[in-house]
């Protein structure tokens, strides 16, 4: 179990990722972003994923020099963006996102989304950053399990990580079963579905019967199925309370109640019909 918001998951290089981190997509760059990234890593955060299309890496590192923390303690995510992808220019794209963020490694980088015909070359670029230590993880987003075979087949190195939309409308148990027979750890987007969960009122019974927020209830059925979780929220009093959910278990039952919630349905785009 789960018990607090520094416990990690190890990837299958031995790398440890916090199993819990701060969401940034859609949050302001300069003090928006540098307040949420500080306000999280004080009540500690040790994980926070940002992306060079988010446009907000420069606010995230501030954020992350004003919290003061040191670097080891903490994990930084950044994606590669599609329009960057290939050989050459992702290097490069990397290059520009450490230099936004002012740190001198990636503790995880991503492929954005698996765009075709790129995504391999994408991939060895990647895995070149790896070997030479700039990155200490690297991984995937948005990729089905077609996608996964595909680079599977060119890779040398196995991707750590597959970030994906996942909440209870959308809990991809086909893929979570196949990262987790391949050993790649799956991370959640969109846990709460962009805040159109709170309301569900399943959820909002057994939030009751725990007496737990909504957002708690779904943050903490995340983690009791292995999938590592990112919530974004730019409220100071909503960052310390999503995380609140090291106290409580969910039982078998009301795991079952809330899986049965899928319906397949995504809040954003369905990664083998993209047009960005
Ligand atoms: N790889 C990808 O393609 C991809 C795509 C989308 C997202 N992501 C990553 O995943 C992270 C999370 O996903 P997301 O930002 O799309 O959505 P989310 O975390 O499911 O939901 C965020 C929304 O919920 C609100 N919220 C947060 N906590 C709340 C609470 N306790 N009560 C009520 N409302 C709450 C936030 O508003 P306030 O800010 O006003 O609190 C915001 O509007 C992103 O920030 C990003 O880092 C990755």
């Amino acid at each position: 179990m789960v018990t607090s918001l520094k416990d990690t998951t190890t990837l299958h290089n031995g790398v440890k990722m916090p199993w819990f981190g701060l969401g940034v997509f859609k949050v302001k760059d300069g003090s928006e972003a540098a307040d949420s990234v500080r306000n999280a890593i004080e009540s500690g955060y040790r994980s926070i994923d940002t992306a060079a299309i988010y446009k907000n890496e420069e606010g995230v590192g501030q954020g992350i020099k004003e919290a003061g923390v040191s670097r080891d303690e903490l994990f930084i995510t950044s994606k590669v963006w599609n329009a960057d992808q290939g050989y050459e220019t992702t290097l490069a794209a990397f290059d520009a996102s450490l230099k936004k963020l002012d740190i001198d490694y990636l503790d995880l980088y991503l492929i954005h989304w698996p765009v075709d015909g790129k995504f391999v070359e994408t991939w060895k670029a990647l895995e070149k950053l790896y070997k030479e230590g700039r990155v200490r993880a690297i991984g995937v987003s948005n990729f089905h399990i077609h996608h996964l075979e595909e680079l599977l087949k060119e890779a040398e190195i196995k991707p750590m990580v597959n970030q994906v939309e996942y909440h209870p409308h959308l809990t991809q148990v086909e893929l979570r079963e196949y990262c987790e027979k391949e050993g790649i750890q799956l991370e959640a987007w969109s846990p709460l579905k962009q805040g159109e969960l709170l309301e569900d009122e399943t959820i909002k019974q057994i939030a009751e019967s725990y007496r737990k927020s909504p957002a708690q209830i779904i943050l903490r059925w995340d983690l009791q199925n292995k999938v590592v979780t990112i919530p974004k929220s730019i409220k100071e009093y909503r960052i310390v309370a999503n995380a609140d959910i090291f106290d409580f278990e969910l039982s078998a039952e009301d795991m079952d109640r809330i899986n049965a919630l899928n319906k397949n349905e995504r809040c954003g785009p369905d990664p083998d019909n993209f047009d960005f």
